[in-house]
Order: C-alpha cells, then sequence, then structure tokens
C-alpha cells in the first residue's frame, strides 16, 4: 500500500471528528454519529482509492452511508484496491456526554485481509509490546494478568487493566479485583483503551472484556501497526448473531482469533480524536473560526507512528 494514502486518510478521519465534536455535550448521540458518518462519506470521494467497507455502519439495510460492503473512494485508474474497516465515531455515548476518549477511526487493508466481524460481541484481551506473545484468551484473567505483569516487569498491586463497565463483566471485575492488580473501569470506547497499553504514559497495561466485534478488528489493526498484542473471540448473544456470522464467512465460531488472522498483511491506521482521552487530544474549536485537531497515522510495514497536529481554518476551508 503507497504510503502517501496514510496522509490522505488523516483528512477523512479529521473531517469526521471536526463534525461531530460540534456536537460534543449536547446529549444527542444520533445527531453526532450522523455528522461524523456524512463527513467522513463525502471525504472519502477525494482519496484516489477503489475502497470496499468490510467494517463499516452495519448491513446495507440498516445503515445508508458507509455499510459494509459499499464501495468509496474516487476509484481513478490507478486506485489500489483496498478493504477498510472504519468507525466515524468510536464512543457516540462519550461524544454526546463530552465524556473520555471518543474517536474517529479508519484502518485500511489489501483486499480480503481484514476478518469481516459480524455486529456481534467479541471477548478480547490487548496489552502493549513488552507483552507480545504472553497473552491467551483462553487462559483465565488471573494468568493472563500474572503473565502480563511478569513482562512488564510490575507487581500485581502495579498493573491496570481497563475493562468496560458492564454488568456482564462482574465476575471478571471480581477475578482481576482478586488478583490484586487495579481496574480502570470505563463506560465506552475499547478502541482507544485497547491501544493504551502501547503508549507508554497512558498508566494501562492490559484490557480485558467483552466490546464489539467490529471495534475488536479495528484494534488489532492498530495493535499490528505499534507491535502490541491482541486476541478475541466471538461472543454470540442468540441464534440469529450465530447465524449472521456464519453467513459472512465465519467458520468457526468459537475460534480464538490472533492479532494477524483479524488484520492480515500490511495495514494502515489512522485516527483523530474527537474528545481528549488517552491516545488524542480531541478537538478544540479556536476563536476566528478555526480548530485544531490531533490525529495517529501508523502503517505495520515500518512500525511508523505519527502524530499529526492539523490547524484548520473554516474561514479558508469551510467544513463543508
Ligand atoms: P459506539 O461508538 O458504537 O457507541 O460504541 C461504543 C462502545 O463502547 C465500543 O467501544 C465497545 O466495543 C462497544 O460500544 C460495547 O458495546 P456495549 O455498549 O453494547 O457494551
Amino acid at each position: 500500500m503507497d504510503r502517501n494514502l496514510a496522509l490522505e486518510f488523516v483528512r477523512i478521519t479529521e473531517f469526521a471528528a471536526l463534525a461531530s465534536a460540534r456536537h460534543m455535550g449536547r446529549g444527542n448521540e444520533k445527531a453526532a454519529d450522523q455528522a461524523a458518518v456524512d463527513s467522513m462519506r463525502r471525504a472519502f470521494d477525494s482519496v484516489n482509492i477503489d475502497g470496499t467497507v468490510v467494517i463499516g455502519e452495519g448491513e446495507r439495510d440498516e445503515a445508508p452511508m458507509l455499510y459494509i460492503g459499499e464501495k468509496v473512494g474516487r476509484k481513478g485508474p490507478d486506485a489500489p484496491k483496498v478493504d477498510i474497516a472504519l468507525d466515524p465515531l468510536e464512543g457516540t455515548t462519550i461524544c454526546a456526554k463530552g465524556g473520555v476518549g471518543a474517536i474517529s477511526v479508519i484502518a485500511i487493508a489489501q483486499q480480503g485481509k481484514f476478518l469481516h466481524a459480524p455486529d456481534t460481541y467479541m471477548d478480547k484481551i490487548a496489552c502493549g509490546p513488552a507483552a507480545f506473545g504472553v497473552i491467551d484468551i483462553k487462559l483465565s484473567a488471573t494468568e493472563n494478568v500474572h503473565r502480563v505483569a511478569e513482562a512488564l516487569k510490575k507487581s500485581l498491586e502495579d498493573m491496570t487493566v481497563v475493562i468496560l463497565d458492564r454488568p456482564r463483566h462482574e465476575a471478571l471485575i471480581t477475578e482481576v479485583r482478586k488478583t490484586g492488580a487495579r481496574i480502570r473501569l470505563i463506560g465506552d470506547g475499547d478502541v482507544s483503551a485497547g491501544i493504551a497499553p502501547c503508549w507508554p504514559d497512558s498508566g494501562m497495561d492490559l484490557l480485558l472484556g467483552i466490546g464489539g466485534a467490529p471495534e475488536g478488528v479495528i484494534t488489532a489493526a492498530a495493535l499490528k501497526c505499534m507491535g502490541g498484542d491482541f486476541q478475541g473471540r466471538l461472543a454470540f448473544r442468540n441464534e440469529k448473531e450465530k447465524e449472521r456470522a456464519s453467513k459472512m464467512g465465519v467458520k468457526d465460531l468459537h475460534k480464538a482469533y490472533s492479532r494477524d488472522e483479524l488484520a492480515q498483511g500490511d495495514v494502515m491506521f489512522c485516527a483523530t480524536g474527537v474528545t481528549d482521552g488517552p491516545l488524542l487530544q480531541g478537538v478544540r474549536f479556536l476563536p476566528e473560526k478555526r480548530a485544531s485537531t490531533q490525529s495517529i497515522v501508523m502503517r505495520s510495514a515500518t512500525g511508523t507512528t505519527r502524530i499529526i497536529e492539523a490547524r484548520h481554518d473554516f474561514s479558508i476551508k469551510p467544513l463543508w
């Protein structure tokens, strides 16, 4: 994949972040998400790719834009064929409440290289590069906390495990507390939280628990670029979800996927902060119709991570 594309993709997440950040704290999740989706969809038109959305806003009948299977990009004569996993606003509730860690995000791979994850849950485990190779989703949370602590040369008491604050995690939380590790319970946003252990000063060492499966694929792509580790196993709520997964090509419903099975080959990852979070600063609206954004762009081929600070002048270039 052409490395120059990475910078093109940043424009897309910047636009989506700027549009949704206007809705921060306004209590309207739908409006925030819609603004992000609309902007991201339009921004794709300016990038010369022949893209297919494989992780998107949902099935065609339930999402009018950026649905699974939708073709995006300018599709010029030499446009590369790529698959796209996206979430225009990861953390809609966070944005609507003005909370911590909403981002706009895209991951890109060559055709056929992302797991076509159905819109179900995924049991996840994610850690930073220092603990690569030691996690195993088939083992207990206790065993994984011990293994990561050892790899990080930390005492259990100094470990911080991130878990989505959900009733389904009651037993997990109790188990992790018994290890002596500290827990950071988050309301939403397990993509940012899954990437955070790769960030030395994020204060998070390990992500555990069940979140969205599409978000799992996006997180795997990010961790591949950063050298972190990730494993995921689909978690179904009912038979209908299992049927849907089978239809989407999932052969083994109980498979524990490695990071590189979820995101194969070379991948790119790009995200822009909507609200302040562990990874990125959120959008700042500045005097005189200006705004600033902070984004991260990464490629697994080189492992280079770029933080891009941008100033936007709406008097010259309006959002739309
Ligand atoms: P949205 O941005 O789609 O609202 O997702 C937020 C999120 O917290 C994800 O980060 C996470 O994977 C998922 O929702 C968890 O789902 P649920 O809220 O059903 O527990």
